[in-house]
Formats: C-alpha cells, structure tokens, sequence
C-alpha cells in the first residue's frame, strides 16, 4: 500500500519537476509562437508535431485558431519541458534536432534543418527561454 502511494505521488509530482526553472509566460507568449509561424521553405513544426503520436509535442490547435488557448499552452508547456534539460539550451533536443548540422545540430530531422545557425533570432529565443534567461 506505502509503496503503491510512493510511487503515485512520484508519478504524479513529475510534470511539475520537469518544468523546474522554466517560465510559462515565456514560453507561451515568445517560444510557442515559433511552432505555428510558417518559415520560408519549411512546413510548420505544428503540421508535424501536434496530436498524440510518437514524436508529437503540441496540441492541435482547435478549428480556425492559429493560436493555443491557456489550457492548450500549460499542455504544450509541459510536454515540450520534456524536449528540453532546462540551463542547457544545447544539451536540449528541441533546439539541436532541427539545427543544421553544421552548426551543431543532429545528423537528421524528418522536418528539416529549421536553424541554420545558433545566431538564428528563433534558436535565440527558445535558447534564453531554456536557458532562464529572460
Ligand atoms: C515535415 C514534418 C516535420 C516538421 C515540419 C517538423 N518536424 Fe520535427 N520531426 C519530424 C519527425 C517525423 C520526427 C521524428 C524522426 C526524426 O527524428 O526526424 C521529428 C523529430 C523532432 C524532434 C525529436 C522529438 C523526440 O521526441 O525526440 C524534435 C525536438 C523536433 N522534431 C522539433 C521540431 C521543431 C522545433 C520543428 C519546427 C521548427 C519541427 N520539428 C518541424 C517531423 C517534422
């Protein structure tokens, strides 16, 4: 029974945990607008990444909104925390899958090398965001 409780509050504590030393203003006012901005030449990081699949990260956004609602970005902020090791924008998958290699990025995204260069104002934003630094 004590086991089973431990292991419930881990469980249900670890969204929380996860999210530590990242700020939800931020995010949802300067970082999430970057998945749903079309960028010239890619397809939106939304088209891919929303809904409930293996490597999606976001919400569908709801019919005719080309924004998230409140409840839909507390979502999007929790599970994107997941893609991220918060002090450490380039140990953080969000940023370096969709980097050109070049510049540091993975070897391969299915959705394209996004930022050219860590000097890109979009990599920028989610770095200081990840980094705690706005
Ligand atoms: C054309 C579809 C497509 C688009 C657009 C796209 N991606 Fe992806 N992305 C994928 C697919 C498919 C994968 C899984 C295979 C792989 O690693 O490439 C992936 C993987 C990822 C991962 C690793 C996820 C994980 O769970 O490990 C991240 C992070 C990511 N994408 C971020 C982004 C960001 C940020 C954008 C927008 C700037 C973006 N992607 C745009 C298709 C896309």
């Amino acid at each position: 029974m004590i086991v089973l409780w431990a292991l419930t509050a881990m469980l249900t504590l670890q969204p929380a945990s996860s999210t530590a030393g990242l700020d939800f203003e931020v995010f949802k006012t300067e970082v999430q607008p970057i998945f749903a901005e079309k960028r010239a030449g890619f397809t939106r990081c939304v088209v891919c990444h929303a809904g409930e699949g293996g490597t999606a990260f976001l919400e569908e956004l709801s019919p005719g909104a080309t924004m998230w609602d409140d409840t839909q970005s507390r979502r999007n902020f929790e599970r994107v925390a997941g893609l991220v090791t918060p002090g450490q924008p380039l140990a953080s998958r969000l940023l370096m899958h969709p980097l050109e290699p070049a510049a540091g990025g993975d070897e391969f995204h299915n959705g394209g090398r996004q930022f050219t260069s860590q000097d890109d104002s979009q990599f920028q934003t989610i770095a200081d965001w990840v980094r705690g630094d706005n």
